[in-house]
Parts: structure tokens; sequence; C-alpha cells
């Protein structure tokens, strides 16, 4: 026993070195590349990887994982130069109390660039999310693939894009890009299910503009070849532009309120002082009395939602379909409405394709989707076919068709043609499906109809005006289709969200099947 005394001593003395050297080792890691290179950071308006994650996150609620792990390179002098952490952040924390996992790439560190070990970080947060069944969101602020490891970089690229394919339609995956994001590294945000971007310090392109010089003579700007502002209205990569990292990330905050964390959950519920029955009569004239006249379908939107609230997600691109995510009796819903300030609220391929991803991020997440309908037909054109709007309209027909969460949809005004089909009609499963009684539901609008069957009275005016207002009380109403139960009832517009409010609390335990299959095939 006395021979023990000095060893327990010892033990001591040692085990107060290991933790002050612990100490030291995370203090140092925290640091990242350095006050120099945080500075640096700090002046081009970003913040660093961990300062996005504790406002990301609920205050202290950050466990991080791997804060010593280092590369395993020991080429171009990186035997000497290795960093704990190895550029990235990761764990997980909450969001108002739910559970998330995160990776924040640190730019101070090697560029944020990807090693196989930073690789390697990210996969471990990406494996245990799917297990537990909790959201995924990644901050990227890189330079690509750690140059110095070659091909591992590669393979670790590949790792988590492999994972990003995995996670998809089973736990929801958002980007936030903070910084450049260049090469591959642009595929795992694109794999994910939303991107949100930061105004003059974020860039994504699969080559920067030096290789574009160099490949096709064009010289162009980082900012306009890949800035928030390109992909937010141009390209529709991004789903949302903000104007300073701040901004983006308190906005991340509320968006995730609206997403269940997998996709055996429903969607997330929250309280409401804003009555189901609420009646809103300002809508009874929201459509003007003239059929050509644009109206804003963001009016409706917001008069229907809880408390006004809509979160409007690729607001600039392709303006002529508005989506995104809103509260009905506190429950999550997706909103997908044509636009008739812009082209008429026509479908065409961009529209087509920004709806029709979103109808399948709903349905891959419980979260039953509103359709409001005014839509004057496909746009025509050869800039259209020429462009594939067979195959891309088709996607958003496929997507409404696969979908089998609960589908609610009101018909404003025009519902034409193809169009008509394709916006949630019930021969599409629509469960609930209304119209205004300024709904004109028919093959197409009175004066191209008659050009077409009353070809022959071409010359004569009077005519034409005469059969253009048959056409017009026989078709462009809501009765036609009334009568065959192709719309369940026609309601007064300002009922609209008591109908669909009571609509949703009858679909809350429907269930339906698609009938198996590998996967389908839609028309990519
Ligand atoms: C290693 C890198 C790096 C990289 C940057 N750094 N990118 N180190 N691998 N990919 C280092 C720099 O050497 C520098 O270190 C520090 O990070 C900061 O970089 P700067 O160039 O000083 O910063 P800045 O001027 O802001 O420019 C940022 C940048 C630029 C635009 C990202 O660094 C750049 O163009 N990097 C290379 C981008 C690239 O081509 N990546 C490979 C893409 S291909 P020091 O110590 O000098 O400060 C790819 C393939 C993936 O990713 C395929 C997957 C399928």
């Amino acid at each position: 026993m006395i021979g023990c005394l000095p060893v327990e001593t010892n033990k001591n003395t040692s085990m107060h070195e290991i933790v002050e050297e612990l100490e030291k080792k995370r203090a140092r890691a925290k640091l990242g590349g350095g006050q120099n290179r945080i500075d640096s950071q700090h002046a081009k308006g970003k913040l660093t990887a961990r300062e996005r994650i504790d406002l990301l996150l609920d205050n202290d609620s950050f466990e991080e994982w791997d804060i010593f792990v280092e590369h395993r390179c020991n080429d171009f002098g990186m035997a000497d130069n290795r960093i704990p952490g190895d550029g990235v952040v990761t764990g997980y924390g909450t969001i108002n109390g739910r559970l998330v996992f995160v990776y924040s790439q640190d730019f101070t560190v090697f560029g944020g660039s990807l090693s196989e070990a930073h690789a390697e970080k990210i996969c471990k947060i990406m494996d245990q999310a799917m297990k537990v069944g909790a959201p995924i969101i990644g901050i990227n602020d890189s330079g690509g693939a750690r140059i110095q490891e070659g091909v591992a970089s590669l393979g670790g690229y590949a790792e988590v894009f492999q994972r990003n394919v995995m996670a998809s339609g089973v736990v929801p995956q958002i980007s936030l890009i903070m910084g450049p994001c260049a090469g591959g590294a642009v595929y795992s945000p694109a794999i994910t299910d939303f991107i949100f971007m930061v105004r003059d310090s974020s860039y994504m392109f699969v080559t920067g503009p030096d290789v574009v010089k160099t490949v096709t003579h064009e010289v162009v700007s980082a900012e306009e070849l890949g800035g928030a502002l390109t992909h937010s209205t141009r390209s529709g990569v991004a789903d949302l532009a903000f104007e300073n990292d701040v901004e983006a990330l308190m906005r991340l905050r509320s968006f995730f309120n609206f997403l269940p964390s997998n996709n055996h959950q429903d969607p997330p519920k929250r309280p409401t002082p804003d009555l189901p029955d609420r009646v809103e009569p300002s809508l009874d004239t929201l459509v003007p009395a003239n059929p050509n006249m644009p109206y804003d379908i963001k009016e409706l939107i917001h008069k229907v939602a809880d408390e006004g609230e809509f979160f409007e997600l690729q607001p600039g691109f392709a303006r002529n379909i508005v989506i995104g995510f809103a509260r009905m009796e506190g429950t999550s819903v997706g909103i997908v409405a044509n636009q008739p300030m812009v082209l008429a609220g026509c479908l065409d391929i961009l529209s087509s394709i920004k709806a029709a991803r979103f109808v399948r991020f709903c349905d891959a997440f419980n979260i039953p989707i509103i359709t409001f309908v005014d839509v004057p037909g496909f746009m025509p054109g050869t800039t259209q076919e020429f462009g594939g709007i067979i195959k891309h309209g088709a996607k958003l027909l496929y997507a409404y068709a696969e979908c089998t969460v609960p589908k609610i949809t009101v018909i404003t005004r025009k519902a034409y043609g193809g169009a008509y089909d394709v916006m949630a009609s019930k021969h599409l499963r629509g469960d609930v499906n209304l119209a205004w009684p300024s709904a004109e539901i028919a093959v197409m609008g009175p004066n191209g109809a008659v050009e077409i069957i009353f070809r022959q009275d071409a010359g004569d005016a009077g005519k034409i005006e005469q059969r253009t207002e048959e056409y017009r009380k026989k078709f462009a109403n809501p009765f036609i289709a009334g009568a065959r139960g192709y719309i369940d009832d026609v309601i007064q517009p300002r009922d609209t969200r008591k109908r669909i409010c009571r609509s949703l609390a009858m679909l809350r335990d429907k269930a339906i099947d698609n009938p198996w299959r590998k996967h389908g095939n839609i028309p990519l």
C-alpha cells in the first residue's frame, strides 16, 4: 500500500497533465488555421465554421465529434502541416429543440479543402444521422478536393455523394453555401434537398472563371458565373439567396421548423391562434372581372395560411409558379401555385421542373400539398419545344401522379388544357378538388377555341363574337367539371381557408400505396 502512494500521486499528476494537454489541443483545434486566417475570413464578411454552428444551433447544444482527426498525407510538405480537425467541424445539436447533424467546413484550414480524413468525418455524421433519423445540414466553404491528396480526396467526395443519395427521401438534407464551392464539390449540395447561398461571398461552379476562359474563351467573373444571384434567378440551383451569413443561418432555423425529421414522421405541428374557420371576405374580389387581368396569387396564399406566414422557395426563379411552405391549423403544408402576374401563370420548362422537385420533396416527407390553379396552359413556341417542354412538363405530371400525400386543389380561374390535368387534378388522385365561381375549366380559352372550331367564320367579326360568348357561357365556368364530379364543390373564395382546413382534417389518416417497384422512371 505504502509503495502505491507515490504511484497514485504520479497518476494524478499525469492525469492533470493529460487534461491540460487535451485542453491545449482542443484550444489549438478551435483556432483552426490561426488568428490571421480567422481575421481574413472576417474581413471577407464571412463567419468562421464554428461561429456559423453556434448561430445555427440552440445555445450550448452542439456536441462535436472528431476534433482531433488529422490528415494522413505526407506529400508536398504536408507531413509537418497537420491541423487537428482537418478543415471541417462536425457533430450534432438541436434547432428549436429538434436533433440535427451538422458539418461546417473551415476555410482557414487548407482552404476548407476536402481530404480523405475530412470526408470520413462528414460521412461519420451522415451515417449517424441515418441511424437515428435526423436531418443533415452541410455548411460548405471549401476550395474543393485537397490537391495534395489526389485520388484519396476524390474517393472521399464520392463517399459523401453515395451517402447523399442514400439519405435522399429518408432524412431532409440542406446545404448552405458560404464560400467557394468548386469542381466536384458542387455535386454533394446538388443532391441535397435545398441549397441556400449568401450574396457576394459564395460561389458554385463546376469550373471556375480561369478554366472557362481557357476552354471557351469566355471572360466571366466568379459572381456572374456562379454567385448567389445567378443561381437563385437564372440556373435555379439555389433555393434562396441571403445578404450575409447571419441572415442565412437565422432563416434556416425558421425553415427547419417546417420539416419533419425523417420520412417516417408526420409534418411538424405548431400551436396557432389563427382559427381554422377564419373567413377572408377580401378574397371574393381577388380575381378581376376581366379574365386577362393578372392578380397576385401570393395574396391568396398569405390570406389562407396560418398567421399569413409563407416561406417561399426560389422566389426569383421561374416566377410563373410559386412554391414554398406554410402551415394550416398548425401543420406544415407545401404550396404550389400558378402566378398569373408572370407569363400569365403558364407552365413552361423551368416552372415545371421547379414545382416537380418540390412536389416530390413534400411527398417523400409526408407533407400535404395544396395547389392553387390559374393556368392558361403550357407555353407554346419553338424555344419551349426545342428545349424539351414535353419531357420537362411531364416531370410535374409524373410528380403529382405518383404522389400519395393528401392533395387539395383550388382552381381560382383558368384551368385549361393539359395544364388542367397536370395541376393536381382529380384524375391524378387529387383528394379534394375545389373551384371558385370564377373558375374556367376547358380545353382552351374561348378565343382560341372559336378560332379553331369556327374557322369558317373567321372574316365575320360579329359571328366570332357571338360564338365566343356562346363558348364562354358553356365552358368558361366550373359547372361542367362539377357535373362530372371532377371538382368536389364550388366554394366562396372567402371560405377557402376553412374548406382547406376541414379537408386536411378529413385526410389526416389517408393511406394509399403505389404498386411495388424498384423505382419509377421519372422523365429526367
Ligand atoms: C489544398 C487549397 C485548396 C485545395 C485552397 N487551398 N484550395 N489547398 N487543396 N483544393 C489553400 C490555398 O493553397 C491557400 O493556402 C488557402 O487554401 C486559401 O486559399 P487562397 O487561394 O489563398 O484563397 P482565395 O484567394 O480566397 O481563393 C479561394 C479559391 C482558390 C477560389 C478556392 O483557393 C482556388 O481556386 N482553389 C483551388 C480550387 C480548385 O481548383 N479545387 C479543386 C477542384 S476539383 P495558403 O497556405 O497558401 O494560405 C475538385 C474535384 C472533386 O474538387 C471531384 C469530386 C467528384
